[in-house]
């Protein structure tokens, strides 16, 4: 059976613009939804007893407005390949999130890269990557 509803994690990475590019690819061919969805990490728990309220919900803003660009042009590449895509920014730990829109949305296939943005260079897989091979629900692709 083929992937009717595909989920693709964008964090503005090459390895993740080749990921939604195969996700596209994929998602043409194979005339399946495509999901593109961006996560942004919070403040990091350590330092939030330290840092007023709202200063926590500005830096989060202003992490916010830093992918917006990312996931436009993300959307703008799948719609240029004749692709609507619907587009999310979750917020929390991105393999979690990324698992839990895949279960809450019935994603079929999960798709990211191998490598990510400040990953350490020493893994040979990415911390996302290699969460979502372990725990995802779903089949994942990890694009080289
Ligand atoms: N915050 C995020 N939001 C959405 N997708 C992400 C996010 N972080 C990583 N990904 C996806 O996971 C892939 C691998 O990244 P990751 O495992 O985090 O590597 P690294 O450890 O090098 O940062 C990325 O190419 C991207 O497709
Ligand atoms: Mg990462």
């Amino acid at each position: 059976m083929a992937f009717k509803n595909i989920l693709v994690g964008v964090d503005g990475s090459d390895s993740s613009k080749k990921a939604l590019k195969k996700a596209v690819e994929l998602a043409k061919i194979l005339g399946a939804k495509l999901n593109i969805v961006a996560v942004v990490k919070p403040i990091e728990l350590a330092a939030i007893d330290y840092i007023p309220p709202e200063d926590i919900e500005q830096y989060e803003m202003e992490q916010i407005e830093k992918v917006k660009p990312c996931l436009k042009e993300a959307a703008d590449f799948a719609r240029e390949n004749g692709i609507e895509p619907a587009v999310k920014i979750l917020e929390g730990e991105p393999a979690e999130e990324l698992m839990d829109y895949a279960d809450e949305n019935n994603c079929d296939l999960i798709v990211v890269g191998y490598r990510g943005k400040g990953g350490f260079k020493k893994l040979l897989l990415g911390s996302t990557a290699g969460n979502l091979v372990k725990y995802a629900n779903q089949s994942v692709l990890v694009v080289k």
